[in-house]
Formats: C-alpha cells, sequence, structure tokens
C-alpha cells in the first residue's frame, strides 16, 4: 500500500523550499507525456534561471580571455574569473583565494594531486591508503601512480551497512603511507564518512588526506579549516553550476611544494628554451585559457547555494531520504543498498529479479530519472555481491510528491515482473 506524503511532514521540515523549485526551467519538462522526477541528481543537479541568466551575462557583457590584456573586457572578466575564486574559498571557508584551483571537476583535481604532488613525493615502496567505497575518479589515478613509481594502494573495508571500519583504517596508516584519498560522502551508497576524524587519525602520522567532496558539497556545509583536510575536490554540475568546471582546495603550504600538472600559458612568469619559471599558486596549476564562463557561472551557483543554505538544502534532502527509507523498506522484494547511520540524498536499491537497467527504463516510461549501473564504483558492487543498483538522487527541489511516484513506480515495475 502506497501511504499518502505528509503534508505536514513537507510543511515543517522545510516551510518555503518549494519556492526554490520554479527557479530550474527543466523541472517542467514532460516525459512520455508525464510530469519529469529528476531523481538522478548525484550523477548531474540541474541549473536553476539566475545561474543560467550569469552565463549569458558573461557572454553577452564580460566576455574576453583573462589574465592578459588590459583593455575593458579582459579587464572585466578577469576581475570575474578572480571574483568567483573568492566565491568559491568562502564557500569552503579556505583561508586565502589562492588555496583555490580551478579544475574541469573532481576527477581533474583528483589527477592534479596525483601528477603535482604523488609523482614528486611517492616513491617505490610507499603507500596510499583508499577506502573501498570511493569513485573510479579517486582509484584509477592512484593506481597509475602507483604502477608508475611500484607503491601499493591500501584499502579500508566497510561493514554491510556500507560504514568504514575506523579500526582497519588506523591499522593501514603507518611510516609507509604518503596519502590518504577518501570520499566525504559516497555516491553509490550515500554514506557519510567522519573525515575529520580520519582527518586527524592521518595527521597522527602526518599523513595528508585528499577529500573528494564531489557528493557532499551540495548537501553538507563544507569547511576546509575546520576539518584540517589538506585537498579537498568537487564539480560545479553536482552542486546548480556547470559542467567542465570544478574546484581543487589545497593548503597553501602544499601547494607550493607540488609541481604543475600541465604546462603552457598562464601558468609561467617566464619561458626561455634554457629554463621555464613556473607562476604562482593558484595559476601554476592552471595552464592555458580555462573555462573562465564555467567559472564565473560556477561563482553564481556559489551565490545560488549558500542563498538557500546548504545546510537547509542538505536537512530538507535528509527529510526526502528518510521518507523514501520508509516507503521503499516497506516494498516486499526491494532491498535498500547502504544503510549507513550517517546517509545523504543517495538511495541505492535493488528489486528482486529484476535487473537495475530494467528499473530505470520502466521508471522512465513513467518520467522518472534514476541512474542505473554499478555508479563509477565497482568496488562497491563487488563488495555487496551485486552488478549493479538503481539509485535515487535528491536535490533541494525534490519533493515527497516525487518520492511517492518513485515508489508508486517501483510497485509497477515489480507487475510488470511478477
Ligand atoms: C564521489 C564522486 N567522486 C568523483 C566524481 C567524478 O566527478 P566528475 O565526473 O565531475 O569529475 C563523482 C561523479 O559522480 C563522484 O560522485
Amino acid at each position: 500500500m502506497n501511504a499518502p506524503h505528509n503534508a505536514l511532514k513537507t510543511a515543517g521540515a522545510a516551510p518555503d523550499i518549494g519556492r526554490y523549485r520554479a527557479d530550474f526551467p527543466i523541472l517542467r519538462t514532460k516525459v512520455n507525456g508525464k510530469p519529469l522526477v529528476f531523481l538522478d541528481n548525484a550523477a548531474s543537479s540541474q541549473m536553476p534561471q539566475p545561474v543560467l541568466d550569469r552565463w549569458i551575462r558573461y557572454q553577452t557583457t564580460q566576455h574576453s580571455n583573462i589574465h592578459r590584456a588590459v583593455h575593458y573586457l579582459s579587464e572585466t572578466a578577469t576581475a570575474e574569473y578572480e571574483a568567483a575564486r573568492r566565491k568559491v574559498q568562502a564557500f569552503v571557508n579556505a583561508a586565502e583565494d589562492r588555496e583555490i584551483v580551478f579544475t574541469s571537476g573532481t576527477t581533474d583535481a583528483i589527477n592534479l594531486v596525483a601528477h603535482g604532488y604523488g609523482r614528486k613525493f611517492v616513491t617505490g615502496g610507499d603507500e596510499i591508503v583508499l577506502t573501498v567505497l570511493e569513485h573510479h575518479s579517486n582509484i584509477v589515478p592512484w593506481q597509475m601512480l602507483a604502477e608508475e613509481k611500484g607503491a601499493t594502494i591500501r584499502v579500508v573495508p566497510m561493514n554491510d551497512r556500507g560504514e568504514l571500519s575506523m579500526e582497519a583504517y588506523e591499522k593501514l596508516l603507518g611510516p609507509r603511507v604518503k596519502l590518504v584519498g577518501l570520499a566525504h560522502v559516497s555516491n553509490a551508497l550515500g554514506t557519510v564518512n567522519p573525515v575529520r576524524e580520519m582527518i586527524a587519525a592521518a595527521h597522527r602520522h602526518g599523513i595528508p588526506v585528499l577529500v573528494d567532496g564531489a557528493q557532499a558539497v551540495p548537501h553538507l556545509p563544507v569547511d576546509v579549516r575546520d576539518l584540517d583536510c589538506d585537498f579537498y575536490c568537487f564539480s560545479g554540475h553536482k552542486m546548480y553550476g556547470p559542467t567542465g568546471v570544478g574546484a581543487l582546495y589545497g593548503k597553501a603550504a602544499l601547494l607550493e611544494k607540488m609541481q604543475p600538472f600541465k604546462g603552457g600559458g598562464d601558468m609561467i612568469l617566464s619561458v626561455s628554451f634554457e629554463k621555464t619559471t613556473y607562476n604562482v599558486i593558484p595559476h601554476k596549476f592552471e595552464a592555458g585559457t580555462p573555462p573562465i564562463a564555467a567559472v564565473v557561472t560556477l561563482g553564481a551557483a556559489v551565490d545560488y547555494l549558500m542563498d538557500v543554505g546548504v545546510a537547509r538544502a542538505g536537512s530538507h534532502e535528509t527529510d526526502l531520504l528518510d521518507y523514501a527509507t520508509e516507503q521503499v523498506n516497506r516494498l516486499p522484494g526491494v532491498r535498500i543498498i547502504g544503510t549507513a547511520e550517517n546517509k545523504a540524498a543517495v538511495l541505492s536499491f535493488v528489486v528482486d529479479g529484476v535487473h537495475p537497467h530494467d528499473v530505470g527504463t520502466l521508471l522512465n516510461e513513467e518520467g522518472i530519472a534514476v541512474r542505473t549501473g554499478h555508479h563509477c564504483a565497482q568496488p562497491v558492487m563487488q563488495r555487496f555481491g551485486i552488478p549493479a543498483t538503481s539509485r535515487a538522487s535528491f536535490a533541494l527541489y525534490n519533493t515527497l510528491a516525487e518520492v511517492d511516484a518513485l515508489v508508486t513506480g517501483i510497485r509497477k515495475v515489480q507487475q510488470v515482473f511478477r
């Protein structure tokens, strides 16, 4: 039986979050004649009108290449680009704007650290500690580095709920470990890892920690100084911004010690065939023309999210997740994968006897967008002994009524396969 959604809960949990929904034009889309129910936000969230407008305003009134010319447009574009850096700095509470490097996304940020830090400081016999619930983008760059250097990857295991073993983690830390890489929030399970404690434990051994915050920044207020992480990476397109842009936060002292990842224009102070002198941070890591429009628009996404309040958005999403968990748990033959005590915005599930791709296809017929597959986290799937899951992931514009639509959709899937 499908319980009607609790209107009081909607009202109590997030009094006016609904007003933000109107900001997202794409949510008016009809799919198969039905209103779009967009529950694939962990893959990429949608952009609100003020953020879309910012892109247009930049392109129509401010665009030029940056850091290069003295003319009006170039100076304007440079000022807007650097203003976006300060917005991102404030967003994660970094101490200085030069600690923010613009990248093309989380993957690019992690690769930057693997090359800039890893290739310089990791040698044969060293170890890199990762967790079993990492996205492939926080596994593969380290494997490539380990292969090149003769280093070893050590993996923190998790329990059946999708929670990391702190005991095993502490045992892995030691003098050979050159870096810990861990997700703040698991994209496949929704687990919120105790990153603050994990960072403190690594620091007791003098080990720097990179946090993959791709799934955290839209849902939890992030304070890199409070976490005391050494690196923090995230993507614009998962926080109501555009694709093609993201950021790496790095402690200034570490960024300064690192070697550049890419060579080219803008990352140098002087070049001759005898010797090149690199630019100061963060420019040392931003070779070539960056995605200027995307960076400026990311700044607008930060403004939007800060205006809503990340904690408020997160609390609304937690209400959606709690309600969805309760409803899906009532469905016989549906199993939730990832039942950690502390979760954010992600509900992964499997339906007995139905392949997740069929679940996704049939839900799409109802206008419901979920992600199906291994979510670029194959080790998580291996840990649970499954090939794939269906994943509903929430954003600030989702509603309890959409959760009801999902639950009804899953029932229909079960009827089709009965
Ligand atoms: C936890 C996590 N890390 C990294 C990434 C990669 O992000 P991007 O593809 O934007 O580089 C994702 C994307 O889904 C993710 O969920």
